[in-house]
């Protein structure tokens, strides 16, 4: 894929860890569990996992296929009921028992999801697809002047022209640039917590760089939460502040990146970075070519 618009790589910082330890909490859970399916069919894809995350904190989740992730993620997103556990949200119990409360609770917390294209209405063109987040962060009466420069910011923080995508479908723009989209959006949004499941897993190890970094600077920018899934210890490593190693559908090991992946106490860790071959090397974006 080209990196049209795209920043050198080679400026790309990808290792922006810090202390967090005494941020106020922001999403915290005691023993959340789910279970599909009854009698014998019955599974439990999430067991009684605790968590702790923090304003501003990059957390990662990672974990093989099937370990709970995406499960437990639906969860946090209050899109799928828990079967036991509670979770909190900036210190109080977290209420998503009714619509109203569940549209409330949503203001705060965005996901990004492995597939851009599932995430936008293919029939909504991209200015609409913006022009919803204004609304949402209750932009609805700006003028439409503000609106455009809001709305072009947004675009100009993901290296996108506004002025090029403007009456077009999301069909209509590459991956990369459908990636970028979806963090305009949040720009927009700017939620209290980002969910992001694999976002990078369907582009290349370029964009993939920018992508990370984009999200790194909104991070940055206005001090969201970030909780990142992924298969892949080694980029955990370099992002994260803290990270949570899912097994079987319970956390195995946590702490911060350096605790878990330099000096890490759990078997199945051990397997993952084990199965990297060097750790250290895996996002030396030196070797990536642009
Ligand atoms: N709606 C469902 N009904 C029944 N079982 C489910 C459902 N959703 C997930 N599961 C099961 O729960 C387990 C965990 O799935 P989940 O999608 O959370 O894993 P994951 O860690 O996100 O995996 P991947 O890395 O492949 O995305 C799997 O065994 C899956 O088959
Ligand atoms: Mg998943």
């Amino acid at each position: 894929m080209k990196m049209d618009n795209a920043k050198d790589q080679n400026t790309v910082t990808l290792d922006r860890r810090r202390d967090i330890s005494q941020n106020p909490l922001c999403l915290s859970g005691k023993g959340v569990t789910r279970v599909f399916g009854t009698g014998r069919r019955q599974m439990t894809a999430v067991d009684h996992v605790d968590f702790e995350f923090r304003k501003g904190e990059l957390v990662s989740i990672v974990g093989e296929s099937g370990s709970g992730k995406t499960t437990l993620s639906r969860m946090l997103l209050g899109l799928l009921s828990t079967s036991d556990g509670e979770i909190w949200f900036e210190g109080k119990p977290r209420d998503i028992s009714t619509r109203a409360k569940k549209r409330q609770y949503w203001k705060n917390i965005q996901a990004i999801f492995q597939d851009p294209f599932s995430s936008f209405n293919v029939f909504h063109k991209i200015d609409d697809v913006l022009l919803d987040c204004i609304r949402m962060t209750g932009g609805r009466d700006l003028p439409k002047e503000k609106k455009t420069e809001l709305m072009t910011q947004a675009c100009s923080f993901v290296n996108l022209k506004f002025e090029e995508l403007t009456n077009k479908y999301p069909f209509e723009l590459s991956g990369g640039q459908m990636q970028r989209l979806m963090i305009a959006r949040i720009f927009l949004l700017k939620p209290r917590i980002l969910l992001a499941d694999e976002p990078t897993s369907m582009i290349d190890a370029c964009s993939r760089a920018t992508i990370l970094d984009m999200l790194l600077n909104l991070r940055d920018e206005i001090g969201m939460t970030v909780i990142f899934i992924t298969h892949d210890i080694g980029l955990a490593y370099y992002i994260s502040d803290t990270v949570y190693i899912m097994e079987h559908g319970k956390f195995v090991e946590h702490g911060s990146a350096d605790e878990v992946i330099l000096s890490p106490k759990a078997p199945y860790t051990k397997r993952l970075i084990s199965d990297v071959p060097k750790i250290h090397e895996a996002w030396d974006l030196s070797t990536v070519e642009g």
